[in-house]
């Protein structure tokens, strides 16, 4: 095995042993401390490479390889280390660990680059602790305001700005330490695929040319808690049937209403939660997403329609919370093409395609040039502890990394 397998067999090793479920994938939960493990043990590599560290005050780390000019615009790169609950080893990580081996190799080379290249690590890109993925980007780009950060909570119900409090952290702060479009030339994030396509199409590379973006719901369904067995049927007014319904209608409408749109309800909560209790209430998580902004609006209008009617017919009420709604974004065209000459001169094929998951690198591009390229994961697997991505595909992605980072800094 070659060094720079064995470097990146050792990250990867080394990063999952960071999480709350050992024995079932990776769990890190922003501000867990898991979460900090992994972003001290990043801040340390960072330093073997004599980059500038620092965190802001979310929690988001910058590792700055100083160029020949630091007058010039930076070029950022990176990604996130938080996963999701029980989820793999790869995303997000993958894009943190490949821009610390691409300025290894380039360092090793004795090259410099003309312009700064920071590598950022987005706090929060998962969206597990208060319903709300990209909290890092989305602070970064002036995404989140005062009233936001005392509203979204966690399972304990505390909000954003309580657990920043809790840190010693001011939320305030925040606002002050927004990205200066000016200074940031450009951003790119390399992620694991998380689908299938790559694979079938036997690819090693994917570049994105648009990212899907999500509109996040959060729906509480309120109905009567009465006895399971002395309750009749017509008398009862139980949100768990009404919330099997509209989990269907997520399901149809995604299906019928536009060939690129996709719907989950991956949290489904029953409060209380036993055999004998009828529910009292019900709170689901919608996942809507789509790379046509007009297709995702009507799928989410329509929703909201058939969920109004339904809890009306069954005399229950509900609370309807839009926690995110973003728009789908074109990737930099310039730099694709770019990220195709690179790809050719290191004899990678490559396939152009959009992305279904939205990464941070939908949130920079709000603000500033942004690109994304994708590594395949085997079987199209993710967020799950099956998730792997081969350290060859990793291998690649470093290398064409570090021959972007060459021809994206000349002046
Ligand atoms: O859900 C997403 O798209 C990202 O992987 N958090
Ligand atoms: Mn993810
Ligand atoms: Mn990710």
């Amino acid at each position: 095995m070659n060094v720079l397998s064995h470097r990146i067999e050792e990250h990867i090793a080394q990063l999952s042993k960071f999480t709350s479920t050992p024995e079932n994938g990776v769990t890190r939960v922003v501000y867990s401390e898991e979460d900090k493990k992994a972003k001290n043990y990043l801040k340390k590599e960072m330093k073997k490479l004599s980059l500038e560290v620092r965190e802001d005050e979310l929690g988001n780390i910058f590792g700055t390889w100083r160029g020949k000019n630091s007058e010039l615009s930076q070029v950022w790169t990176g990604s996130h280390v938080d996963a999701p609950i029980n989820g793999g080893k790869y995303d997000g990580v993958v894009g943190v660990i490949s821009a610390i081996e691409a300025i290894r190799l380039l360092q090793a080379n004795n090259y410099k680059p003309e312009r700064d290249i920071v590598i950022v690590v987005f706090v929060a890109e998962e969206p597990t602790k208060f319903g709300v993925g990209c909290l890092g980007s989305r602070a970064l780009t002036g995404m989140v305001t005062e009233e936001e950060a005392n509203d979204w909570q966690d399972e304990n119900g505390q909000t954003l700005s309580d657990v920043l409090q809790s840190l010693g952290k001011d939320f305030k702060k925040i606002i002050n330490e927004q990205l200066n479009p000016k200074k940031v030339k450009t951003f790119i994030e390399l992620h694991i695929e998380q689908g299938p396509v790559l694979e079938e199409v036997e690819k090693p590379i994917g570049i994105v040319n648009i990212i899907s973006a999500p509109t996040e719901i959060s729906l509480t369904i309120t109905g009567e808690q009465r006895h399971a067995g002395s309750t009749p049927m017509e008398i009862r007014k139980d949100p768990v049937p009404a919330a099997a319904e509209i989990v269907l209608i997520v399901e149809k409408l995604t299906k019928r209403m536009s060939e690129t749109s996709v719907g989950t309800v991956g949290h489904l909560k029953l409060t209380p939660s036993t055999s004998n209790v009828i529910a009292h209430q019900v709170e689901l998580s919608i996942d809507i997403r789509d790379i046509k902004v007009e297709k995702k609006e009507r799928i989410v209008n329509q929703l909201k329609v058939e969920v109004e009617k339904l809890i009306k017919k069954r005399g229950l009420t509900y609370k309807w919370e839009i926690k995110a709604n973003d728009i789908p974004e074109k990737m930099n065209n310039a730099n694709i093409e770019l990220i195709k000459h690179c790809s050719e001169s290191l004899g990678l094929t490559y396939h152009i395609m959009h992305s279904g998951a939205y990464h941070d690198a939908l949130i920079m591009s709000s603000k500033v040039n942004t690109n994304l390229i994708f590594i395949p994961s085997t079987k199209g697997i993710s967020h799950a502890p099956e998730e792997f991505t081969s350290t060859y595909y990793i291998a690649k992605g470093i290398e064409l990394l570090g021959e972007y980072f060459k021809k994206i800094t000349i002046k």
